[in-house]
C-alpha cells in the first residue's frame, strides 16, 4: 500500500471507540472545558501533566473536608480513618501493578524521586570502581541523571544502549553491552520524546539471564500501556501520579520485597522508625522504612481514585483510542510540507514529536497557545535524544484518553497556520 493509500485509509477508518463514551469521559474533566485566548481548550500536553477527572479532584477535597489527620499517629477518630484511605490507596496501586503485596508499594514524590531512592539505597552501596550502569538513548533526564551522581559517588561507569533512526532500543548493542561488570538496568518503558516502546520483557529477561537486576522508567507508560510487575518480572518500577490523571507530588515505587527489604533507608525521620535511642535506630518493616516524614496523604488517596477511574475505562480501550488519534494525526499530516515526525517506531504510543522546516519549536507552540492549543515545545528533559538527531527541540504533542479526532484536526490546522506566517 503506498503512503497515500494507507494515509487515507487511516482518515476514514472508524474510530477505535465510539466517539460518544470519549466524549463522556471528556465530560468528566472540568478544566477541558475552560477556554485559552478565546478558544476553547485543545490540551495536547499529556506527557507533561494530565487533566484531572472530577472523581479525583473530589477525592482529595474530601479528605481535606472530612478526614485530615496524620497518618499512622493517632488513636482518634479522624486519624484511623486517615490511615485507612492512604492504605486503601497503597492496596490499588499494588492491584493496578499486580505486586505480590502492598510492602512492595513505596509512596514517593514521583518517578524522579523514585529513581533516585533506587539510585542511592540499592545501587550506590553496591557499586564499586569499574562497575556499570546501562541505561538508553531514549531516556528522561530523571533516569540519567542519578546514575550519573552515582557513578561520581563510586567510580563506576554509565553504558548507555543507542536507539536507531526510527528511535528503536538497538536491542543487539544491548547485547552486547550487558556484561559481568553490569550491575543495573534501567531503561524507559514508554520514552516521554518519541513515544518508542521498548522491548522491555526481552531487555528484562536477558539481564536476569546475566543476574543483573531491571528498573523501569513507567513515568509515561502507566497510563498508556498499563503495567504488570508480576508479568513483567521487573525488579523495580517507578511512576508519577500526575501523568496518570492524578495530584502531582505523588508517586510510586515498587520494588521485589527482598530488594527492598535488603537496601538501607533512603531519608531519615518520623515514620520510618520501629525504635529510636541516642545510640542507635531500628527501622520500620516495609514499605515505611522508605516513608520519612509526613507522606501526602490527599495525594495518595487522591492518586487512588485516578487509578479506580482508568481502571473503570479499561487501560485496553485508552490505548486503542490513543493509537486511534496517533494514526489519525500521522495520516493528517503524510503530506504536509517541512513537515518531519521525529521517532517513527514500529511500537510507539501516545506521543507525536515533530519539527517544521525552519520554525523554531518554541514559535510553534507559542502560536498554536495563541490558538487554544496546548503542546510542549523545547526538549523534553531528553536532552541526548534532541543530540541523537541533532536538534534543539521538537513540538510534541502527547493524548490522553479525553483527546478527540478534532483535537487532532485543531492541531494540524494549526500547524498549517504557523507554517504559512513562517513561508518565505
Ligand atoms: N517529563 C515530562 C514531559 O515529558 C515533564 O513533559
Amino acid at each position: 500500500m503506498s503512503t497515500f493509500d494507507s494515509a487515507w485509509s487511516q482518515l476514514n477508518a472508524p474510530p477505535a471507540v465510539a466517539a460518544t463514551a470519549v466524549s463522556d469521559w471528556r465530560a468528566d474533566f472540568p478544566l477541558l472545558r475552560e477556554s485559552v485566548h478565546g478558544h476553547p481548550l485543545v490540551y495536547l500536553d499529556n506527557a507533561a501533566t494530565t487533566q484531572k477527572p472530577q472523581a479525583v479532584i473530589d477525592a482529595e477535597v474530601a479528605y481535606y473536608l472530612h478526614d485530615n489527620a496524620n497518618v499512622h499517629r493517632g488513636v482518634h477518630a479522624l486519624s484511623q480513618r486517615a490511615t485507612d484511605a492512604y492504605e486503601a490507596a497503597r492496596c490499588k496501586v499494588c492491584a493496578f501493578l499486580n505486586a505480590a503485596g502492598t510492602q512492595e508499594i513505596v509512596f514517593v514524590r514521583g518517578t524522579t524521586e523514585a529513581i533516585n531512592l533506587v539510585a542511592q539505597s540499592y545501587a550506590r552501596p553496591r557499586l564499586h570502581a569499574g562497575d556499570e550502569i546501562l541505561i538508553s538513548a531514549l531516556e528522561h533526564h530523571s533516569n540519567i541523571v542519578p546514575w550519573q551522581m552515582v557513578c561520581q559517588q563510586t567510580g563506576a561507569l554509565l553504558r548507555v544502549v543507542p536507539i536507531n533512526d526510527a528511535g528503536e532500543f538497538e536491542f543487539d548493542a544491548y547485547v552486547g553491552l550487558l556484561n559481568a561488570r553490569t550491575r543495573l538496568v534501567a531503561v524507559s518503558h514508554l520514552s516521554n520524546a518519541l513515544g518508542s516502546i521498548p522491548p522491555v520483557a526481552r531487555i528484562i529477561a536477558l539481564a536476569h539471564a546475566h543476574g543483573v537486576p531491571v528498573l523501569l522508567d513507567g513515568a509515561q507508560a502507566a497510563a498508556h500501556l498499563g503495567v504488570d510487575v508480576g508479568a513483567l518480572d521487573c525488579d523495580f518500577y517507578a511512576f508519577s501520579g500526575h501523568k496518570i490523571y492524578g495530584p502531582t507530588g505523588v508517586g510510586v515505587l515498587y520494588g521485589k520485597a527482598a530488594l527492598l527489604d535488603a537496601m538501607p533507608p533512603y531519608q531519615g525521620g518520623g515514620d520510618m522508625i520501629r525504635a529510636v535511642t541516642f545510640a542507635k535506630t531500628e527501622y520500620n518493616e516495609l514499605p515505611y522504612k522508605f516513608e520519612a516524614g509526613t507522606p501526602n496523604i490527599a495525594g495518595a488517596i487522591a492518586l487512588g481514585a485516578a487509578l479506580d477511574y482508568v481502571a473503570a475505562i479499561g487501560l485496553p480501550a485508552i490505548a486503542a483510542h490513543e493509537h486511534d488519534l496517533l494514526q489519525y494525526a500521522r495520516a493528517l499530516l503524510a503530506d504536509f510540507p517541512g513537515l518531519h515526525i521525529i521517532g517513527q517506531a514500529q511500537h510507539k504510543a501516545s506521543i507525536l514529536s515533530l519539527t517544521l522546516d525552519g520554525v523554531h519549536p518554541h514559535d510553534i507552540g507559542t502560536i498554536l497557545d495563541r490558538h487554544g492549543i496546548a503542546i510542549r515545545a523545547g526538549h523534553h528533559c531528553a536532552m541526548p535524544v534532541m543530540q541523537r538527531y541533532g536538534i534543539a527541540g521538537t513540538a510534541r504533542a502527547s493524548f490522553a484518553l479525553y483527546n478527540t479526532r478534532q483535537d487532532v484536526e485543531a492541531l494540524v490546522a494549526g500547524l498549517h497556520i504557523v507554517a504559512e506566517m513562517f513561508q518565505p
